[in-house]
């Protein structure tokens, strides 16, 4: 089974600073050992070191529906570009953005060739996120984000029905899945529910061995 992990830093400490880099090349040597796409979203600050430093796929956390001019504070996506970016998530549960502006910052992630990963809750708001033609879209129930549950495990119908509302809509949507996610059989669990892969944080970041639990993640495909 081929798989895409999207690897969410966060604002940990473990995976900021130097500490992102050191993340990010454990990924990528997993990713070459095993020959499952791993890709990571570290911190806006931490993107440009971190995107020179391997060759797997770095995302930024956000994007903001701006354009060049007097916009403080906003992540404007040519800088996410030039900062070799492969794309983005959007509307995380920790970052949530208006419909509206979900629409928007789609277009913006494509017009420049960003891949856009919509962050969602529910089947409902996966449905609609679909409509605007993102690259994937990754259903995470909020309130087992960080709790080492897996989704996949304990609330399997949010993943397949997403699945089946969203290609019903559009079948070019990739489907994730995300939230509490850290062992290979919580991966191979959310394949079998046709999701075509997981956004996870905590079960790697803040585990006393990252490589060795990434290595367990991609054991069982
Ligand atoms: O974006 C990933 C996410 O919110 C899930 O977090 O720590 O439950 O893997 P975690």
């Amino acid at each position: 089974m081929s798989a895409i992990i999207i690897l969410n830093y966060k604002t940990y400490n473990e995976s900021t600073g130097e500490n992102a880099v050191k993340l990010a090349k454990i990924c990528e040597s997993v990713a070459k050992s095993s020959g499952v796409k791993i890709a990571v979203a570290p911190q806006i600050a931490d993107l440009y070191r971190v995107a020179t430093a391997v060759e797997i796929p770095v995302f930024s956390q956000n994007l903001d529906v701006v354009g060049p001019g007097s916009f403080t504070g906003h992540v404007y996506s040519k800088s996410l570009c030039d900062a070799n970016a492969a794309g983005t998530l959007l509307n995380h549960s920790e970052k949530r953005m208006t419909l509206a502006d979900i629409e928007k910052a789609v277009r913006y992630a494509r017009k420049c060739s960003l891949l856009s990963v919509v962050c969602t809750n529910s089947i409902k708001t996966s449905a609609a996120a679909s409509l605007f033609d993102p690259d994937f879209v990754a259903v995470e129930p909020p309130e087992l984000i960080g709790t080492g549950i897996p989704v996949s495990k304990a609330n399997p119908e949010i993943v397949s029905d997403t699945v089946e509302a969203v290609k019903n809509i559009n079948k070019d949507v990739k489907v994730l899945c995300g939230a509490g996610i850290s062992k290979g059989e919580d991966l191979k669990a959310a394949l079998e529910l046709g999701a075509e892969g997981v956004l996870l944080a905590s079960g790697i970041i803040k585990a006393k061995d990252p490589k060795a639990a990434l290595e367990d993640l991609v054991s069982m495909i």
